[in-house]
């Protein structure tokens, strides 16, 4: 278990197997006085574990549940207003209590909703992929995206409790796996050498799942954002920011590919990494030693590093840039970057060319 430490806003991250089963009294007794639970999932997660998620909640609970197409694409403000309409036309009231169920598409709308509907109901994350267990589903930031970028509108509300359980991860595709070891990568990059070592003395475990690796990485990812968020909670004092390492261009690279199912969140992630990590390197602050090593661990662990791996999209670099400056982190025109010291040590700088950015990316 890891605790965020929010003061009133505390909750905390189990992680586990069976958890739905074992966990069963920690779980409801975050809900206490609620009558309904919504239900917020995926069709594929409808197909794979709604009926088993169902029989785990107590009988005193009545539960309805909303089924959305899964995907990137779906994250927009359409899809929430389609949410809220039917949660109104229930009668949703303020002791019910909303379950986030799938990935960190569903994590991120239902977050959203549950953040906006009544002025804010009781919320508990159940992430079903990996990126979702080691990152999206803790940390309060929910949202969607708009025709103008990546997750631009949106808020920042915590859950009650986050439930991460791995048997989930047993039907998740390995392409899904590997995309959330983007994520992992990131959390070692930016705070934790030692993590990052052991990481790459891992990358067979990793390959095929082993569970016992898989509970050890979301310990220590969920452990890394939640000392984050703990310091920064509304990513105002340049800490959570941190969090953001390869995030600028990542999501510009997502936006460019239109949020096709063939760039992934997380190899997005990865590729981005690898461009911010060149930029901290043509900008004379890491060795070409570390760069190569961090670009190595994602290769080993089957992540994409460069525009290669994204040629039937024809991206131009243009496009990319223009993309990055409708990023969150924009500030008075000027692009606030995540660099790299050394593998461990990152941090957050603007006085970044147009010409520098323009040769990291490739
Ligand atoms: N809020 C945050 O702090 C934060 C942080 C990181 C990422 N994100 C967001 O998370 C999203 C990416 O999340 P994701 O990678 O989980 O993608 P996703 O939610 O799109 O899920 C990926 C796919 O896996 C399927 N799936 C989910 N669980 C499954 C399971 N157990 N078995 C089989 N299939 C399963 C889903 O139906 C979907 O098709 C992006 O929108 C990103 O912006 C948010």
């Amino acid at each position: 278990m890891v605790k965020v430490s929010l003061k009133e806003k505390s909750y905390n991250v189990i992680i586990g197997k069976n958890l739905l089963k074992r966990q069963k009294k920690k779980i409801f007794s975050n809900i206490t006085g609620a009558k309904r639970i919504f239900i917020i999932t995926d069709i594929v997660i409808k197909k794979l574990h709604l009926k088993n998620f169902l029989k785990s909640i107590p009988n005193n609970f009545i539960t309805e549940t909303i089924i959305i197409k899964p995907g990137e694409k779906t994250k927009q403000l359409k899809t929430v207003e389609q949410i809220l309409n039917f949660l109104l036309k229930k009668k949703i009231s303020r002791t019910d209590a909303i379950f986030g169920f799938g990935g960190g598409v569903i994590g991120d709308i239902s977050g959203f909703v549950a953040s906006i509907i009544l002025r804010g109901v009781r919320l508990i994350h159940f992430p079903t992929t990996l990126l979702a267990q080691v990152d999206s589903s803790t940390g309060g930031k929910t949202g969607v995206n708009s025709i103008h970028g990546k997750n631009l509108v949106g808020s920042f509300y915590q859950p009650k409790l986050v439930v991460c359980d791995i048997d989930f991860l047993l039907t998740l595709p390995k392409r899904e796996i590997l995309s959330g070891y983007a994520e992992v990568i990131k959390y070692s990059i930016l705070s934790d050498k030692n993590f990052f070592h052991w990481l790459k003395k891992q990358t067979n475990k990793i390959i095929i799942n082993d569970p016992n690796v898989v509970q050890k990485v979301i310990k220590k990812s969920i452990f890394i954002k939640s000392s984050l968020v703990t310091k920064d909670e509304k990513d105002v004092k340049n800490k959570r920011a941190l969090l953001n390492l390869g995030h600028t261009y990542a999501h510009a690279l997502e936006k460019c590919c239109k949020y096709s199912k063939n760039l992934l969140h997380g190899e997005a992630v990865s590729i981005g990494i690898c461009m911010v990590n060149r930029l901290s390197f043509i900008l004379g602050f890491l060795s070409m030693n570390d760069l190569k090593e961090i670009e190595k661990l994602f290769v080993d662990i089957g992540l994409p590093t460069n525009l290669n791996f994204l040629e039937n999209f024809k991206i131009k670099k243009d496009n990319i840039i223009k993309n990055m400056m409708h990023d969150k982190k924009v500030l008075n025109g000027k692009l606030n970057f995540i660099l790299c010291k050394k593998i461990g040590k990152t941090f957050v700088y603007n006085k970044v060319n147009l010409n520098s950015i323009k040769k990291s990316i490739c």
